[in-house]
């Protein structure tokens, strides 16, 4: 690792050393049924669709690797994991592994806790992962290429891997912002340099419309909170890189790409893309001109089979208080699902959980009658339900259709100017005042601040 590598990485300690993330209290009780789509089984179930047996479903013990685990990732899989699952969490900050570890101090699984820096090629890794779950990590990493690359060796042939990678395009305003605020001088680290930046958000967002159509969804989750705050607008090291670079990545180093998770409709005139993965240039395409605004979800398999019991174990059971659990509240969220009766919410639910510890079931195609087509596709897009559960041909097709045929690009509202504005103008001022920075400086946030109100 070279010297400009390991500075990245030593920022980012830094930065979630002070801030440990998601900083969730470690009281609050979670809704862990949420995390449904996050686990080793749920992946494997994606790959048995294909006619594929993925090993967590196929070996005794199984281990996942956490890469990047944050302070609750390990806690919610392990309601998720079989018992039988080794969970290893790797995480470069000290204080998200004890956060981590303290939560779980009462699950039944077997953990592994390590601080450790993903890029250091020294770093042990567990031997031959089942499955990897890196959420929100790669795009943080001095070389995400290499430590894919690294994982990808580890993994066993047929291994799952999650991922989450930004959306670059669609936060192209959160990084002037971030930029903005860096040239002001604020810092993370100080209390008062946060109060200033949340001010100037606040006020951005009463004079800009189109800012405040962005800021909107992030008030009570981002902006109430100094970790995923700072997580947001004052990043260590956020790489910029496209959907097609990181495909070609993954198919470079041996992945194929399974599935793409679409949580908020905005793929619907694709075919289901939780089942056929998309092209890079319909994702780019989207992503230019905002019609998929959302982070890309992606699930992955390492290329290859293992011999070991092609037929695989009955991978897992449930504790039977996880079918009296309301099913996912994200499940009928959607305008197409939530009228779906409390009854039918149940059905699908046990159905789901059963298909998970592959069980055989009666089909769902007497249900299918009383749910409407656009309820079953959106179901099958989000990894609720799957062509398996189905026997007629015809109700398998339509979970792969399109929804829509077309879907409209977003609109924007017209950037305002910012400068005109007194009040803003005069706390800018102050702050740039209070940091020694020069007029030029000023002039520099001002045209910041102007791109980030552009779509
Ligand atoms: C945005 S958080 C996501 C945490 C978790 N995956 C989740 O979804 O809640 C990014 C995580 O990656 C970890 N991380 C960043 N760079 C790392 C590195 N080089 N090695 C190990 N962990 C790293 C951070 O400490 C942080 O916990």
């Amino acid at each position: 690792m070279d010297n400009t590598g390991l500075e990245i990485n030593n920022r980012v300690k830094l930065q979630y050393e002070a801030y440990p993330y998601p900083d969730y209290s470690l009281f609050i009780p979670l809704r862990t049924q949420e995390a449904y789509a996050s686990n080793s089984i749920f992946s494997a179930q994606l790959l048995k669709e294909r006619g594929r047996i993925a090993p967590a479903f196929q070996l005794k013990n199984p281990r996942v690797l956490v890469a990047g685990s944050g302070d609750i990732l390990p806690f919610v899989l392990s309601f998720w994991e079989p018992r039988s699952h080794h969970i290893y969490a790797v995480d470069i900050s000290a204080k998200n592994i004890r956060r981590a570890r303290m939560r779980s101090i009462f699950r039944p699984q077997a953990f592994h806790w390590q601080v450790g820096n993903l890029e250091d090629q020294a770093l042990p890794l567990p031997e031959s992962p089942a499955h990897v779950d890196s959420y929100g990590v790669l795009h943080h990493l001095a070389n995400p290429s290499q430590v894919l690359q690294r994982l990808h060796d580890q993994m066993m042939p047929g291994a799952t891997m999650r991922v989450m990678v930004y959306n670059s395009e669609a936060r192209s305003w959160i990084r002037h912002i971030q930029k903005a605020f860096a040239l002001l001088g604020l810092s993370a680290f100080d209390r008062n340099d946060l109060d200033h930046g949340l001010k100037i958000l606040k006020r951005l967002g009463e004079l800009s419309p189109s800012l405040q159509q962005r800021m909107t969804p992030m008030r009570t989750s981002i902006f109430n909170h100094s970790a995923r705050f700072v997580d947001t607008f004052f990043h260590a090291r956020e790489a910029r890189i496209g959907i097609t670079h990181w495909l070609e990545t993954f198919a470079r180093i041996g992945f194929e790409s399974l599935g793409l998770f679409d949580r908020y409709a905005e793929l619907d005139d694709l075919k289901n893309p939780l089942l056929i993965f998309p092209t890079a240039k319909s994702l780019e395409l989207r992503a230019k001109d905002r019609r998929f605004e959302n982070n890309y979800e992606i699930y992955l398999t390492k290329k290859g089979n293992i011999s070991e019991n092609p037929r695989g174990h009955p991978s897992a059971r449930f504790p039977n208080r996880f079918r009296l659990k309301m099913p996912p509240k994200a499940w009928f969220s959607y305008t197409e699902t939530n009228s779906v009766s409390i009854p039918l919410r149940f059905k699908l639910w046990h159905n789901f959980l059963g298909t998970l510890e592959g069980k055989i079931q009666r089909s769902l195609d007497r249900e299918a009658i009383a749910i409407k087509p656009e309820a079953l596709q959106r179901l099958s897009r989000i990894g609720a339900i799957f062509p398996s559960n189905f026997e007629a041909k015809d109700l398998k097709d339509l979970l792969i259709r399109p929804i829509h045929q077309m879907m409209d690009q977003p609109t924007f509202p017209d950037p305002i100017d910012l400068k005109k504005d007194l009040e803003l103008k005069h706390m800018i001022e102050l702050i740039a005042r209070s940091k020694g920075q020069s007029e030029e400086i000023l002039n520099q946030v001002f045209r910041r601040l102007d791109a980030a109100q552009k779509p």
